[in-house]
């Protein structure tokens, strides 16, 4: 569809400004009903002949603003009008959209949630997700585990605990911990129900509206919709191959009172790099002397494949500055739902008595399940396993990329994680690549969606872990020849790149 409006570029008014006010008028006076789907950018931007990002600008104030909602796989489209548009007439259904809380409206991407939609889709090969592989599960040894569980505890494991967590689970993850260099004790430990919850928790504990958190991006896109659910201001510090730049940090933290540092140090998501010791060092030295907690999230540090092993920033932490957050997501099942977070003593109760109001408890059985998991000491032998796996299809999904990346891809092989970080040159175009990619039946997660203000729009993240080894060639060759036919002077996809539901 073309978007009938007038653009003068000499008037007063920024013209992000006269296509947002344009797009209210229509969408208030109903010209624009819910649910129809705007241009994409790019061809807006066409249109009226401007440059692309003023029209990103224009769709992310009007998202701001609740007017539309832009949802991978399926455009931008309109919303109903604000609440206070809106007139009560007693016979049209409830407008629930209008009664979800502005930040709500405003804030929540679906984007995880395709994802996950995503992953059970036999059509597609999925290089988007962020998971483990289902084949490496070790289902036996659980099954095992069960067992002994349910016949020493009996009804027990299925009863509730602490909001704390499982004593017994925790002294078993303050040992796990120990043995990854972190020294904490039992009552340091909060059990939680995924890593996700401990986002949500760090920002309903810390956080007011407008309250700052500094982020280095790209970053994982679940903390950013955490915090900007709690409606945090952000403050982005660049990275590079050895992670966050800490000089910016710096004189970040000379201007401004952040609450919170979030970081993810150890083979990030999405770039998969590994910040550097001297930055680490520098990092802790800067959060103690500002006296900026750091919160440190760790899911991937335990799949290394090669490279140095170097220390979490809680293992280095002498000034006790760092929340440390973890997962059996990534390297074990997903779907038991049980993180952890190590902090001291009265920063764990304050976090569960947060999470009493949101999760009395996590799931009790799985907590039994892992402190025996645990006790037996086969998370280590699982480790051992699925590294070599993972280090395989690492080679693989590098490999494949040398065969068939066009000219001006970039990317680095990754020591360790689930993501390589894939850059690509500047004549490709997205939306056509979003469209290509679905129609060759291979998934991949758009950069944008780790930035914090301005996207960048050249990286895509492509996961090795979780798309069956054989697939893996076939997956990338498939993108790699959507990416060719996606760059500028391609002429046969010429016309196409509207109209597919993207996969991501
Ligand atoms: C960096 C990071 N933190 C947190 C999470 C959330 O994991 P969980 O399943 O434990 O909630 C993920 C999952 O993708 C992640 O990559």
């Amino acid at each position: 569809m073309v978007l009938p409006i007038q653009i003068d570029p000499h008037g007063a008014v920024p013209i992000y400004l006269q296509i947002v006010q344009q797009v209210r008028e229509k969408i208030v006076s109903g010209e624009l009903p819910e649910g129809t789907l705007l241009p994409p950018e790019r061809t807006l931007a066409r249109y009226l002949g401007v440059n692309r990002s003023t029209v990103v600008h224009a769709y992310r104030e009007l998202k701001r603003n609740a007017l539309v909602e832009a949802r991978v796989g399926h455009g931008t489209t309109v919303l109903a009008p604000a609440v206070a548009a809106f007139e009560p007439n007693g016979d049209g259904p409830l407008p629930w959209r209008l009664l979800f809380r502005q930040s709500v409206r405003q804030g929540s991407d679906p984007l995880v949630r395709d994802l996950l939609e995503m992953a059970g889709r036999q059509d597609v090969i999925p290089l988007s997700v962020g998971l483990p592989s289902p084949e490496l599960l070790p289902l036996e040894a659980m099954e095992r585990v069960g067992e002994a569980v349910r016949g020493r505890l009996g009804p027990m494991s299925l009863l509730q605990c602490p909001t704390e967590g499982v004593p017994e689970f925790r002294e078993e993850l303050a040992r796990w911990m120990g043995q990854q260099g972190i020294a904490a004790s039992a009552d340091e430990v909060l059990v939680l129900s995924g890593s996700q919850q401990g986002l949500d928790l760090a920002a309903r504990v810390f956080i007011d509206p407008q309250d700052i958190v500094v982020m280095d991006e790209p970053t994982y896109f679940g903390a950013l919709e955490a915090f900007r659910g709690a409606r945090a201001r952000i403050i982005a510090v660049p990275s590079d191959e050895e992670g966050m730049v800490t000089e910016v940090l710096a004189s970040v933290l000379q201007r401004h009172r952040p609450k919170l540092i979030y970081t993810l140090p150890t083979y990030k998501n999405p770039a998969g790099n590994v910040m550097s010791l001297a930055r680490r060092r520098h990092l802790l030295e800067l959060a103690a002397r500002y006296q900026v907690p750091i919160l440190e999230d760790d899911p991937y540090s335990p799949l290394r494949y090669d490279g140095d092993s170097i220390p979490s920033l809680k293992a280095m932490d002498r000034d006790g500055v760092v929340i440390y957050l973890s997962t059996f997501s990534k390297i074990l099942f997903p779907g038991l739902r049980l993180g952890w977070l190590v902090a001291p003593p009265s920063v764990v109760r304050q976090f569960a008595l947060v999470k009493q109001g949101v999760d009395l408890h996590s799931d009790t059985p799985g907590q039994w399940l892992m402190t025996e998991f645990l006790r037996e000491g086969l998370l280590t032998r699982h480790l051992a396993e699925v590294r070599r796996h993972y280090a395989r299809r690492r080679d693989l999904m590098h490999r494949a990329l040398q065969g068939t990346a066009p000219e001006g891809v970039h990317w680095q092989r990754p020591q360790g994680g689930f993501y390589v970080w894939c850059r690509l040159p500047p004549q490709v175009e997205r939306s056509r690549l979003v469209a290509a990619a679905a129609e060759a039946g291979v998934s991949f997660l758009p950069g944008w969606s780790c930035y914090v203000e301005d996207p960048d729009d050249s990286f895509i993240r492509l996961n090795f872990s979780f798309p069956p080894e054989d697939r893996i060639e076939t997956g990338v060759a498939r993108l790699m020849e959507a990416v060719a036919r996606s760059s500028a002077g391609f002429r046969s996809m010429a016309g196409r790149g509207t109209g597919t539901r993207p996969i991501v």
